[in-house]
């Protein structure tokens, strides 16, 4: 693959530029939300960890799951609105959090194009966990779109917010899909908000994909699938620990159990040890210990109502522009704009 790292500028259509992000000074050190995190009680996981090679391999699996309705439906909304989207755009640079293979993000490109000036470049930012994915997505897209500029970004969300290179349209649209807002709690997602819209001007806009409320059955059998992929990408995360961290998780001493909390409305995926057990992280000098059917939570996913989405973002200088779902409401996208 030809993913050189051109130190040149400007940037230029079929650029491809990934940066690995440090985390930012005065951050907490590499692996410390894994100590803090087995430190608690209950235990709990930072989702992110999924997302190495293989964990991001399991999740496009995942999304083409037949129980696995999101993905699913947020491509056919987006199919739907990505040219209404673009008008209201006009032309803009393009930054997606969590971009993973990026296959829906093809829609939403093919779109802008239609919108960026002849001859210049549409700046994409993709921002994710996972170098393998961004690296792979970059090269996949330069390919089917020459007009691309890539400029990657390899980790946090909050690390690459803060190092968004520099525009090169009038506009910058932010997505946010696939419902990876639902892994955040309350308290979590507004920080996220407050961040997004520090990295916004006036006019600029944040598009977000949310999972919405409905039978529980639904919601349920996507995260308990009948190929046990979703079971695979949950132990996934202890084998990127073993192997991140040198440590000795054995993936056969855990089960996959995910349930949906209808009182808090989300999803929660546990890894459950079958057995009483000891587990160490060299690298982190660590050391926890598990009871027989103790569990680690690893995920929460929750499912919301649209207005009050709507309103937890406004509070944030974003307003609400557009919105669109499926006719059976099980998913939504909303734009919201820079005030
Ligand atoms: C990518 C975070 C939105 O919460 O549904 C899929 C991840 N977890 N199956 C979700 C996931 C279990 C997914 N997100």
């Amino acid at each position: 693959m030809d993913l050189v790292q051109r130190a040149y500028s400007p940037h230029r259509p079929s650029d491809i530029r990934i940066r690995v992000l440090q985390p930012a000074d005065g951050a907490a050190p590499e692996g410390g939300d894994v100590a803090q995190g087995l430190g608690a009680r209950p235990k709990t996981l930072p989702p992110k960890y999924f997302y190495d090679a293989q964990g991001s391999r399991l999740f496009d699996r995942i999304t083409t799951l037949p129980e696995y309705y999101l993905t699913r439906t947020e491509q056919l909304i987006l199919a739907e609105c990505a040219r209404d989207l673009a008008r209201r755009m006009g032309p803009t640079d393009l930054v997606e959090l969590g971009s993973g293979s990026a296959k829906k993000t093809r829609t939403v490109i093919d779109a802008l194009l239609e919108e960026t000036p002849a001859k210049a470049p549409l700046l994409y930012v993709p921002i994710d966990v996972s170098e393998a994915a961004l690296e792979e997505s970059a090269a996949g897209l330069v390919a089917a779109y020459p007009r691309l500029a890539i400029s990657g970004l390899v980790g946090t969300y909050e690390a690459g917010l803060a190092a968004l290179p520099p525009r090169l349209a009038p506009r910058r649209l932010m997505l946010f899909l696939g419902s990876t807002i639902g892994n955040l709690d309350d308290g979590e997602s507004a920080e996220f908000f407050a961040r997004a819209a520090r990295a916004l001007e006036p006019g600029d806009a944040l598009l977000l994909g949310f999972d919405l409320v409905k039978t529980p059955g639904i919601i349920d059998a996507a995260y308990n699938d009948a190929q046990g992929v979703t079971a695979a990408f949950n132990l996934n995360m202890l084998r990127h620990l073993n192997r991140r961290f040198d440590g000795d998780f054995d993936l056969a001493c855990f089960r996959h159990r995910a349930f949906f909390d209808a009182e808090a409305s989300r999803i929660e995926m546990h890894l459950v040890s079958a057995c009483a057990q000891t587990v160490s992280l060299r690298k982190l000098g660590l050391v926890a210990r598990f009871d027989a059917g103790e569990t680690i939570r690893t995920e929460i996913s929750r499912k919301f109502r649209f207005a009050a989405m709507a309103e937890a973002v406004s509070r944030h200088g974003l307003a609400l522009e557009a919105r669109w779902s499926d006719r059976q409401e099980w998913f939504a996208l909303a734009l919201f704009r820079k005030h």
